[in-house]
């Protein structure tokens, strides 16, 4: 059952937004929290380190303490607030190169999860055309990219390269990211908490380039983006609507656009005989997309 927010506290967290915007704090991602306490007057959010607490409790008539939020944990919140309140720095910027390079500056040397003190070597923020029709979302960089900074050059992203060469289009004309911008450690996957940490920056490129299609590379990213979870074949095999979560493309004419899910490249290296359905996903792709193959699918 969807949580509607209470009007009031809505506005106490949309004034408390304003108060960061204003300060030039623009990251807001939320924490686990629990329900134990019972309490679900008020919201708790993060902001950089920080996780702050919003409350309307008449009896508590205060902000809370950083050290207090865990004990008014509302329950989940469904309702996507940051939708209708959170301004973004690069949404008064048209040119999507300089809005991208917001983005990246905003980021900075990230180390708002565990990821940076675990081995990376850089952040590895995405690549492609910044205008484009098609994003492939992946899971996390690995060595090479950790290496080169650059998402998908590895032996994963040679296949990715195959797969974008069957649709018929270079990988140039397509942008590439990943849910999380550092290595995990060991390339274990990312933590629940490490891609809710991260997520929000993806969203933020994702309403700048503003794609006609985003194609999610396995369980990792199609459940991130899509906030669900279920199987690779309860994922794959149709399209979602999609609208990145907490942002505004600064675009009237941009609505969202369709998710497609299918396998990792990584997963089709170690089993090949899902090429000819990850084939499947793509070609539904690119009957959107109206692209034609030049070949016979992914090789
Ligand atoms: N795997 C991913 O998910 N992303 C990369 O960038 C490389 C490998």
């Amino acid at each position: 059952m969807p949580f509607t927010l209470d009007p009031e506290l809505r506005r106490a967290l949309a004034a408390r937004i304003r108060y960061y915007n204003e300060m030039g704090i623009y990251d807001f991602y939320r924490r686990p929290v629990s329900d134990r306490f019972g309490d679900t007057t008020g919201v708790s959010i993060a902001v950089g380190e920080a996780e702050i607490a919003v409350s309307t409790n008449p009896e508590s008539g205060e902000e809370m303490s950083p050290r207090k939020a865990t004990a008014v944990a509302p329950r989940v919140v469904e309702e996507n607030i940051f939708d209708a309140i959170a301004l973004k720095p690069e949404q008064s910027v048209s040119d999507p190169v300089k809005a991208l390079k917001i983005i990246r500056e905003d980021l900075g040397d990230c180390t708002r999860c565990v990821l940076h003190k675990q081995g990376r070597k850089q952040i590895v923020f995405g690549v492609g055309n910044p205008t484009a029709d098609l994003m492939f979302v992946g899971e996390g960089p690995g060595a090479d990219e950790d290496e080169k900074g650059e998402p998908f050059v590895g032996r994963a992203g040679q296949l990715l390269n195959n797969m974008i060469k069957a649709m018929g289009i270079e990988r140039e004309q397509v942008y590439i990211a990943n849910i999380v911008k550092c290595r995990p450690p060991g390339n274990r996957q990312p933590e629940r908490e490490e891609c809710a940490t991260c997520s929000p920056f993806l969203m933020r490129q994702i309403a700048v380039v503003k794609p006609k299609v985003i194609v999610a590379l396995g369980a990792t990213a199609a459940k991130t983006l899509l906030a669900m979870s279920a199987s690779m074949i309860q994922l794959r095999g149709r399209f979602y609507d999609f609208k990145p979560a907490g942002v505004r493309s600064n675009d009237p004419n941009w609505d969202g656009c369709k998710l497609a899910v299918t396998y990792h490249p990584a997963f089709l290296l170690r089993d090949p005989r899902q090429k000819g359905e990850a084939w499947k996903d793509l070609q539904m792709v690119m009957k959107e997309l109206g692209l034609k193959a030049p070949g016979k699918g992914v090789e």
